[in-house]
């Protein structure tokens, strides 16, 4: 009996975690972190952003997934219920909302680039990367961008393997799947770094993203360093919240956090480490933007032997580590459009999906023939990513980190996170203290920055 229980636990603990290091991990390790660092000048960036993670994502992290846990429905049905529970305003279910929206909004680009990493899957395979010179993989990538037709086609592929999961139920298959197939992925990405130590400008690559330079910081960089660590480790939209509900009480809330953010951590330096060296060699431009790592990989897997298995083989992986992620991206809208309506979970996932895909075509259109409406210097997709990384996502984080640290009881804080007494304290502190006024600094500065400097 004892023993079944004990069994029991560990593996629903260990299901938990495969979720939530598989929604953290994803595009946002291994697309966005390079070239967020590029454009951010390198170190600097990494150091922030790496601050970032600990001070800041970490506890947030902490205060979504219980905030999830006791509330067991939407983010706009728990935050709405543990609000009343406290005798707080239900204006706290706008935090669920911004949620819900953004991630919505994310889905819609998410799905445009997973689409360009299911096409690299094909490119590897015909052999276009044979040889590739730095010139001609711009221009292969370039050429995608330039078809509307061949990105729509590709995210609508993307978009319907997530509807299908989503529509399934994540238990079962998937699950099991991860478990090997992301590990598969971490062990590919050490062998491209050690191939990039080889191959390229190792020590470049390392002195560019571990020594800071700060006068290149300004606050728009710290504030894309706080987005960026809050895109990859999934705060702030409601997907950490979802998955929240899938804790057990005896699993530790802060443990889990920090295995989480570890692994997703490790996952963007490794990420970072592979493609660095390469840029340098092959004399790429650093700040090339969401290009950078499809016109970078291409070269190596190109001159490498096997190259064309390597490189399915790396996108493939990639394309799974994208779809743990944009499961968790139509989860928030997907829960509360069933709470709301009583959809079954497949008409649902369904509808939402159908919606992100229209939207998502915005996004195919930003980088061709909408490429030059643009909003203050942004063209769409930079918008909706500006939108939610810069925006919706960190003042979330703010707003759960207050709501957390000072609208709920501690007595009921305490029962809910099982900590010692140390780690809450610490905790505590960080969430009334330190993310709010961190997360309210960058914006305050930032206006000054922008405004009055
Ligand atoms: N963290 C994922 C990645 O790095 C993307 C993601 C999934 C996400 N769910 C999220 C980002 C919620 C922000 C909020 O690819």
């Amino acid at each position: 009996m004892a023993a079944a229980k004990e069994h029991s636990n560990w593996s629903s603990k260990w299901t938990f975690i495969m979720a939530a290091v598989g929604s953290a991990v994803g595009l946002g390790n291994i697309w966005r972190f390079p070239y967020e660092a590029g454009q951010g000048g390198g170190g600097a960036f990494v150091l922030m952003y790496l601050g970032f993670v600990f001070l800041i994502g970490t506890p947030v992290l902490v205060a979504e997934l219980s905030l999830g846990r006791r509330g067991q429905l939407s983010p706009i049905g728990s935050m709405l219920k543990i609000a009343k529970e406290e005798g707080r305003s239900s204006a706290w279910q706008l935090v669920g909302w911004s949620g819900v929206l953004g991630s919505f909004i994310v889905l819609s680009f998410y799905s445009v680039i997973g689409g360009w990493t299911l096409s690299y899957i094909i490119q590897s395979i015909i052999g276009a990367f044979d040889g590739i010179t730095a010139e001609a993989a711009g221009a292969l990538f370039g050429t995608m961008l330039a078809s509307p037709v061949t990105m729509i086609l590709w995210h609508a592929g993307f978009i319907s393997l997530t509807m299908f999961i989503v529509a399934k139920g994540v238990e079962g298959g998937l699950e099991k799947a991860v478990t090997i197939l992301m590990p598969a992925l971490f062990i590919l990405l050490i062998a491209l770094v050690i191939y990039a130590a080889v191959a390229g400008d190792f020590a470049q690559a390392v002195s560019f993203l571990f020594k800071p330079d700060f006068s290149k910081v300004t606050f728009s960089v710290a504030l894309e360093a706080l987005g960026q660590s809050f895109f990859s480790l999934s705060l702030g939209l409601g997907s950490m919240m979802t998955y929240g509900s899938y804790l057990k009480k005896d699993t530790s809330v802060g443990k889990s956090a920090v295995i989480i953010a570890s692994a997703d951590t490790a996952v963007a330096l490794l990420a970072g480490l592979a493609i660095f060296p390469l840029v340098f060699a092959y004399n790429l431009d650093l700040s090339s933007g969401p290009g950078l790592i499809f016109v970078t990989l291409p070269i190596a897997f190109g001159q490498m032997h096997f190259g064309v298995i390597f490189g399915a083989l790396f996108f493939a992986l990639l394309v799974i580590a994208a779809i743990t992620s944009s499961i968790s991206l139509l989860e928030p809208s997907v829960s509360y459009l069933q709470e709301k309506t009583g959809y079954t979970r497949k008409k649902a996932a369904l509808s939402i999906g159908f919606g992100t895909f229209m939207l998502g075509i915005l996004t195919v259109f930003s980088f061709n023939l909408l490429a030059d409406f643009t909003f203050a210097g942004m063209t769409l997709f930079d918008l909706f990513d500006f939108l939610t990384n810069n925006l919706m996502m960190p003042l979330a984080g703010m707003f759960m980190a207050l709501f957390m640290g000072w609208f709920i009881l501690r007595k009921n804080l305490l029962e809910e996170l099982a900590m010692t007494e140390k780690w809450f304290k610490l905790w505590y502190f960080l969430v009334r203290f330190v993310c709010p006024l961190a997360i309210g600094a960058v914006f305050v500065f930032l206006l000054y920055e922008k405004f009055v400097a």
